[in-house]
């Protein structure tokens, strides 16, 4: 069964089709919120809002590591992580949907590892790639069969919020090779991997990074909600497409 994080722009996934809600109890405290399940094309899903039913968890604030852990715990046998960014690279425009292939991170003092207990054996994970590549590339296919354009690949820039970057900064990441720049992308895609769920994002690009483009004299949050509404639409039907496939029947494997 497929779960869906959604974020900014995403805190209920209407083509969902709820069965019920869940308020889990995990070893690292408090998830965002009640696990949402049902069906979403007559396969079961789950959905998760990562800041919370009202938006109010800052990005620094979600409990990572209790959110995958819920997940993993009621049956996700992957993760669809859909989050908003801000674009880097000169060719993606607000409102343009990537799916990102490798992470740069520059978050500190997040809760980023399950295997930290006093006496446990020191666990490496391998990280090389970050993201599942079928799961990315059954995003990429349900997106194709909808014609709804994407842009595959894109190293993504986690930060650490909430506040945005300065012009320096996004200087800076593209420098050490990033494409979009966003606030949540880690630990979550680290954690996920920690419990050994395939996970891919979705992420809409909902601004030019600062100091970029439209955004050369600071973020206009007035123009993201609208940006970002219409963009999660076409979001909502990759997932629809993407967790109704046939596909999604197959239990899927580990890319690692
Ligand atoms: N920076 C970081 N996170 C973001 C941005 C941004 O410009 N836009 C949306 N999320």
């Amino acid at each position: 069964m497929l779960a869906i994080i959604g974020g900014s722009g995403l805190t209920t996934l209407s083509n969902l089709d709820v069965s019920h809600r869940e308020v889990v109890r995990t070893p690292y405290g408090e998830p965002s919120g009640a696990v949402v399940f049902g069906q979403i094309s007559g396969q079961p899903a789950m959905f998760l809002p990562r800041h919370g039913y009202g938006h109010t968890i800052a990005p620094h604030m979600v409990n990572y590591r209790a959110n995958l852990w819920a997940l993993h715990h009621h049956g996700a046998t992957g993760i669809i992580s859909v989050a908003s960014v801000g674009g880097i690279r000169s060719d993606l425009q607000p409102g343009e949907i990537v799916v990102p292939n490798q992470i740069v991170d520059y978050t500190w003092g997040r809760k980023s590892t399950y295997f930290e207990a006093t006496g446990t054996p020191v666990t490496h994970v391998d990280f090389t790639e970050p993201y599942d590549h079928e799961l990315c590339r059954r995003i990429v296919e349900a997106a194709a069969a909808l014609g709804i354009e994407i842009k595959v690949g894109g190293v993504y820039a986690a930060t650490q919020g909430p506040r945005l970057e300065s012009a320096a900064e996004i200087n800076r990441f593209e420098r050490d090779g990033a494409d979009l720049v966003g606030m949540t992308g880690m630990p979550e895609a680290v954690l996920a991997r920690e419990l050994g769920l395939p996970y891919a994002a979705i992420n809409v690009i909902a601004n030019h990074a600062a100091g970029r483009g439209s955004s050369a004299n600071g973020i206009r949050f007035e123009s993201l909600e609208h940006v970002l509404q219409e963009a999660m639409g076409r979001v909502k039907a990759i997932i629809e497409r993407l967790v109704g496939s046939p596909d999604n029947c197959q239990p899927m494997g580990m890319s690692v």
